[in-house]
């Protein structure tokens, strides 16, 4: 949208969305109906003839300004720092995390290129547990949906950071792209796909290992 070509995909289930402004660009058409320079065009069909005539907030209602300041927010939030991350419950479920190969996808640390917005945030290493790349994750999960160059059965790795406030910050603990999961194991025994090694795996984990697993993935 924002360069008038296919560049790759960052952000969103499907990765199709390139960068942290047309991420909020698209939220304020597609989910509050509010216009942008990015996105100009009311977002009503030809039969929703209430919004067609309903009253606009300007051409675009949110300003470029707005929307940079917005954005900028986006850039400044934190995430949540690790708790217990010594436990030594934690440090032997992080060392299972490696051996059952989901760093495969969820890779641990990544580090930030350049980023005139906010040079601190520049060269720095992050652990978001995610590679930001599409996955065949098999026909369970699929949605048929095909979203840009996602096909129906692929799905970005999700981050992985935050992942033990969810329930306390959210006030629900479902995971997946249409929210499934019930809980974190849950949501790996639905892995498949390119990820069939490891859940297989993880079904044969011992009582102990498993729980030592998802301490660590509540300790993220
Ligand atoms: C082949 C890549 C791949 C591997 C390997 C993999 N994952 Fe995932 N994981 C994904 C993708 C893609 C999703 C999102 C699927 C969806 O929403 O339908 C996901 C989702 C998750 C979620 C839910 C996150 C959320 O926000 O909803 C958890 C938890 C998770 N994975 C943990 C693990 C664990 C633990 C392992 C190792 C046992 C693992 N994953 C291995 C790609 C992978």
């Amino acid at each position: 949208m924002q360069t008038q070509a296919t560049v790759l995909g960052r952000f969103s289930w499907k990765a199709n969305q390139p960068n942290v402004a047309q991420q909020i660009a698209g939220a304020f058409i597609g989910d509050l109906g509010i216009t942008s320079h990015l996105f100009p065009t009311e977002n009503c069909t030809e039969a929703q003839s209430a919004c067609r005539h309903a009253v606009s907030g300007g051409q675009p209602e949110l300003s470029a300004q707005q929307l940079e300041s917005i954005t900028f927010y986006h850039f400044a939030l934190a995430v949540p720092s690790r708790r217990n991350a010594d436990d030594p419950q934690v440090k032997a479920g992080e060392q299972l995390f490696s051996q059952l190969k989901c760093d495969a996808c969820h890779t641990p640390t990544l580090t930030t290129g350049e980023f005139p917005q906010l040079p601190a945030l520049a060269h720095q290493p992050i652990h978001p547990y995610t590679d930001l790349l599409l996955h065949d994750m098999g026909t369970q999960l699929a949605d048929g949906r095909p979203d840009y160059e996602a096909t129906g059965q692929e799905w970005r790795t999700p981050p992985l950071w935050g992942m033990g406030l969810i329930e306390k910050i959210n006030g629900h603990s479902t995971l997946l792209h249409d929210g499934r999961a019930r809980n974190v194991l849950e949501a790996i025994l639905w892995h498949d796909g390119e990820a069939k090694i490891s859940k297989e795996a993880v079904k044969k984990l011992s009582k102990t290992d498993r729980a030592a697993l998802i301490e660590f993935l509540n300790s993220l």
